[in-house]
Formats: structure tokens, C-alpha cells, sequence
């Protein structure tokens, strides 16, 4: 069933392939959108804010005269400001639904899952917030409702929405506070979309510069064709029809389809659910991986690639001379592997016993390398290839024949480059095809990110001079993308055809 929903999931996504391209595909940059929607609510608001009044009569005037006096600049602004927030909350219930449905969200990815959650309710009060201060109708709509649904909780000696029966309850300070609110709750959220990347190296927070680009233009024209508008004064004690903003107002639909304690029941209950989904969907933990520092030099590359800053370089501690040493947070290792494939002493041509600087328990590099000769022993035909695979992506076992040795590897960024080298020795294989996760999407973020820049010899290890390029593919699938698969074994098949002949 979940993996049916995953592969219907990863069809909607490739869906987006044609029009943008696996590295434009918005599906895989949803993080570092709301990233940018942030700074663009940032950026507009602070205009907004050198031109908005606080006081009762004030907020809504200002407002309007923001919006009216100068439409080109005020009013884009405004809507621009409104229609940046919306795309923020949606970017980031996709990013979630899309992290839920993917399955990032289980063991060490529970820290990024959880300060989501709480990320979700901070958005929430910002928008929420923002409309209160623009004291229209729908601002005292969002009055009225707030204080009848936060006054169903025991905490307030009498009814909250007593304070909003007549225009003399609101006073200049209560906006005054409202702006203050309005400044505070996005430096908090700010805070928190810190903390949410903080375990995750070099995290995406931009988004690639034309679809950065596109999301502006988007949002312009948006505001052009549509300016956000307010919705007449308010006027308390008055009763109006109201047009809600759907991205932040749906929870108070439902607060009027059932009753305060009901909103607060779905509100908590999903909360504390979506919470404990790392735990409640727990699947068994994978080992972390091992330091060998005997086979260790201190280089730092297996710091510098780990995806998850599970690695921290400390002093050495074991004599030998080398400044540092490498030392595994077992509660942040992914066991990716990537670390693996990073370090120089992970050289396949080593004769006797093979242990690399760094082992995952469960996939010992020697055992990759007998399975690969193993596999090479068996492959006959004409143009024999080695494809190794990633666990995670395009199932590759399922290209196995007496023309295909496939191996498959937890991340093919745990794949040395000197296995590519190795599978090519001696003629033993013809081509090798690398097989990893869509561009952009790597289920270990940076996997096929390394790889590439290995292959390219832009990244240590660089995968030797003596390698023909010729003899080696790389091709980028998910699970249900056999077709892109096959073109590119074929492909290979042709190049390393027409090199030899
Ligand atoms: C303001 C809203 C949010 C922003 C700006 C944001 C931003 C980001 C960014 C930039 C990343 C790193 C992406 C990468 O480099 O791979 C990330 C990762 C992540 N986010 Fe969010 N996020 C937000 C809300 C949420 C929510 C609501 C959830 C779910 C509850 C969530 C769950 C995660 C998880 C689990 C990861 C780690 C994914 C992985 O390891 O591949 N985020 N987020
Ligand atoms: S296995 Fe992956 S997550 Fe764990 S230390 Fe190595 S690179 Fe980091
Ligand atoms: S990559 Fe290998 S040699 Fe370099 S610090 Fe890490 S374990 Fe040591």
C-alpha cells in the first residue's frame, strides 16, 4: 500500500520533468521555496511597514492609502506580500506531504520533522496575525473568531469576544501590540527555519535562480491581475459577509462547521499525531557507520560530504601523526554510506584485506568488492556492463543477466570511484552504468550530487585519468522510470561498441 502510494507519488512528480527539467522540478526544491516566499514576505512587508499606522482609525486608512495612492509600488507590494504568504503555507504543506509520502521522516530526520510541525503553527500565527492588522472586515472577522476559539480554552476569567462588541473595546496600544507581534513572530519563524536546516549540511535554502526568478514574476503578475484588496472597515458590532483566504483561514471554517473545543480537538490531536509519526511508522534503524583509524589520515572529506553533519573532526587521539580524526554521531548517521565513498583509503586495488577509514556495518567495502567480482566472473557477451545502483531509486537488480552484472549500494554516493575503475580492469567489463535517484531528488540529499562531481574528477576522489569517459553512464530514475534506464544502458552499450570497434 505505502509503496503504491510512493510510486504514485513519484509518477505526479516526473509528471513536472518535461516542462522544467529534473533539476527545475519545483516537487524538489520545496524547502528552499518557502525559503525564498520567506524572504519575499520579508522584503515587501518592510515596505509595507514604513507606510503602515497603528491605531484603530489609522491601520485601515494607512492601508488603503498604500494601496490606492501608489497602486505601482504600495499596491503590488501589498499583494505581493499576501500572495508570498499563501505560497509559503503551500509550498510548505507540499514539502511535508511530500516528505511523509517519500518516508523522510523517520529516524535521524526526526529533528527536521518535528521543528516542521512547529514551524507550521509559527507560519499560521504570522499570517494570521497579518491580516488582524489590516482591521477590514475580515480583520474583525479574524478578531471575533480568534477570541471565541482561544476563550472556549479555561484560562480567561470571562468570554475574550466581550472585547470586541463595540468599536470603544479596541484601543491604539492593542495595534500598537498587533505590529510588535507582527515583527517578533517572523524573526521567531526565521529563528526556527534555522534550526529546522541546522542538522542538514550545506542545506538548500535558495532555490535555483530561475525558478527563484519565475516565483517573483509569478507573484507580480499575480498582484497585477488580482491586487489584494481590503474588504470595507470594520466595524464592531456589525455583522458582514467576508471573502477568507483559504491558505489561513480554512481552520476557522472549521471552528464554525463544528465548535471551539472541536477546532482545538482537530487541531491538537493532528498535531500530536503528525509528531509522533517518526516513532508511530518506525521502521527498524540501520547501523551507523564505523571509523577504522588505522585506515584514517584525517583528511576531512568524509566531514565535508556527510549529508547530515553527522561527522565531527576532533583532535587525534591515537599518536599517530595526523592532526585530526574523524568521530560518528550514531544518532545523526543516515548510513548512507556517502562517507564511504569519500575516503581515499575506500581503493578496491588494495591487495589482502580491504577496510576503508569508514564501514557501514551492514555493507562492508569488501564485501562490495568479492560481490563485484563475483558478478564480473559471470558476465559474458559482447558488451558486458557493470551497473551499479542505489537502493533507493530505480530497482537495478532488475537489469541482472549474463550481459549485466548489477550491484546495488544503500546511495550510489557511497560508490568509490575507483570502482568504476576496478569494474573496468583488464577488460573484465565493457561499460559501467551508474544508476542513482532523479536529479535533485536523492533520497540522501547529496548523493548523486558527489558522485557526479567525483566522476567529473571536480571532487576527491577523482575517478582516474585512465578511465575512457566513453566507458561510463550515468543515468539519474526513480523507482518507476525502467524506460529512462534501458535508453541509457543502451546508450553505453553503443559508446563502448564503437570504441572498441
Ligand atoms: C517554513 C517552513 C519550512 C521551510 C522554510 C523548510 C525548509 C527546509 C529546507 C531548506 C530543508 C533542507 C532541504 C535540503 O537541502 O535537502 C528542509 C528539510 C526538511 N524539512 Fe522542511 N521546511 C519547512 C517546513 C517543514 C515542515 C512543515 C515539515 C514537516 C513536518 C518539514 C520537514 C522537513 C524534513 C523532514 C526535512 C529533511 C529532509 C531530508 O532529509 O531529505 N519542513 N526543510
Ligand atoms: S553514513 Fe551517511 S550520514 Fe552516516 S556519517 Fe556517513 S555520510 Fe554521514
Ligand atoms: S575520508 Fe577517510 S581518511 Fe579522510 S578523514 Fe574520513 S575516514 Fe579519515
Amino acid at each position: 500500500m505505502y509503496d503504491t502510494l510512493r510510486r504514485l507519488w513519484l509518477q505526479l512528480e516526473d509528471a513536472f520533468n518535461a516542462p522544467f527539467g529534473q533539476s527545475l522540478n519545483p516537487w524538489y526544491h520545496l524547502g528552499a521555496l518557502a525559503f525564498h516566499l520567506f524572504w519575499v514576505v520579508a522584503a515587501s512587508g518592510a515596505y509595507l511597514y514604513v507606510f503602515y499606522r497603528t491605531g484603530v482609525h489609522e491601520a485601515y486608512q494607512s492601508v488603503e492609502r498604500l494601496t490606492h495612492g501608489q497602486p505601482y509600488a504600495g499596491g503590488v507590494m501589498r499583494s505581493v506580500h499576501r500572495y508570498a504568504s499563501d505560497g509559503m503555507v503551500l509550498t510548505m504543506m507540499l514539502h511535508l506531504a511530500r516528505n511523509l509520502g517519500t518516508g523522510r521522516f523517520r529516524h535521524f530526520r526526526w529533528f527536521s520533522w518535528v521543528t516542521g510541525i512547529v514551524l507550521i503553527w509559527l507560519v499560521y500565527a504570522c499570517g494570521i496575525n497579518g491580516y488582524w492588522l489590516v482591521w477590514d472586515r475580515l480583520g474583525q472577522f479574524i478578531a471575533e473568531a480568534t477570541s471565541q476559539w482561544f476563550g472556549w480554552l479555561p484560562l480567561f476569567s470571562e468570554p475574550l469576544e466581550r472585547n470586541f462588541l463595540l468599536p470603544t473595546d479596541v484601543s491604539d496600544r492593542f495595534f500598537t501590540l498587533l505590529s510588535f507581534a507582527h515583527v517578533t513572530l517572523p524573526l521567531l519563524l526565521l529563528l526556527l527555519m534555522w534550526l529546522h536546516t541546522k542538522r542538514i549540511n550545506n542545506a538548500e535554502t535558495f532555490p535555483p535562480r530561475p525558478l527563484a526568478g519565475g516565483v517573483i514574476l509569478m507573484l507580480v503578475a499575480l498582484s497585477v491581475l488580482h491586487p489584494a484588496l481590503s474588504q470595507g472597515a470594520a466595524d464592531l458590532g456589525t455583522v458582514d459577509a467576508i471573502r477568507p483566504d483559504w491558505f489561513y483561514l480554512a481552520p476557522y471554517a472549521a471552528l464554525y462547521a463544528t465548535s471551539p473545543g472541536a477546532l482545538w480537538a482537530l487541531l491538537v490531536g493532528s498535531t500530536v499525531l503528525l509528531l509522533s509519526a517518526p516513532w508511530l511508522l518506525r521502521r527498524p534503524p540501520q547501523q551507523p557507520v564505523e571509523v577504522h583509524l588505522e585506515n584514517c589520515n584525517g583528511c576531512t572529506q568524509c566531514f565535508d560530504d556527510c549529508p547530515y553533519s553527522a561527522i565531527a573532526m576532533q583532535p587525534r587521539r591515537d599518536g599517530r601523526p595526523y592532526e585530526l580524526e574523524p568521530v560518528v554521531d550514531g544518532g545523526l548517521c543516515a548510513s548512507c554510506g556517502i562517507c564511504v565513498g569519500s575516503c581515499p583509503f575506500s581503493m578496491p586495488f588494495r591487495t589482502g584485506s580491504l577496510v576503508s577509514g569508514l564501514e557501514l556495518p551492514g555493507r562492508p567495502l569488501a564485501v562490495l568488492r568479492s560481490e563485484t567480482d563475483r558478478r564480473l566472473a559471470t558476465l559474458h557477451g559482447k558488451e558486458p556492463v557493470v551497473v551499479f545502483g542505489c537502493d533507493h531509486s530505480f530497482d537495478v537488480c532488475t537489469l541482472q543477466d549474463p550481459g549485466v552484472a548489477a550491484i546495488s549500494l544503500p546511495c550510489i554516493g557511497m560508490l568509490p570511484p575507483a570502482f568504476v575503475d576496478y569494474a573496468l580492469r583488464d577488460g573484465r567489463a565493457r561499460g559501467v552504468l551508474i544508476v542513482g535517484c532523479r536529479a535533485g531528488d536523492c533520497h540522501f540529499r547529496l548523493g548523486i550530487h558527489w558522485i557526479e562531481q567525483r566522476l567529473a574528477r571536480r571532487r576527491a576522489p577523482y575517478l582516474r585519468q585512465r578511465v575512457p569517459p566513453d566507458l561510463v553512464e550515468v543515468c539519474w530514475a526513480g523507482a518507476p522510470d525502467a524506460e529512462r534506464v534501458l535508453a541509457a544502458l543502451a546508450e553505453l552499450r553503443g559508446r563502448s561498441g564503437a570504441a572498441r570497434g
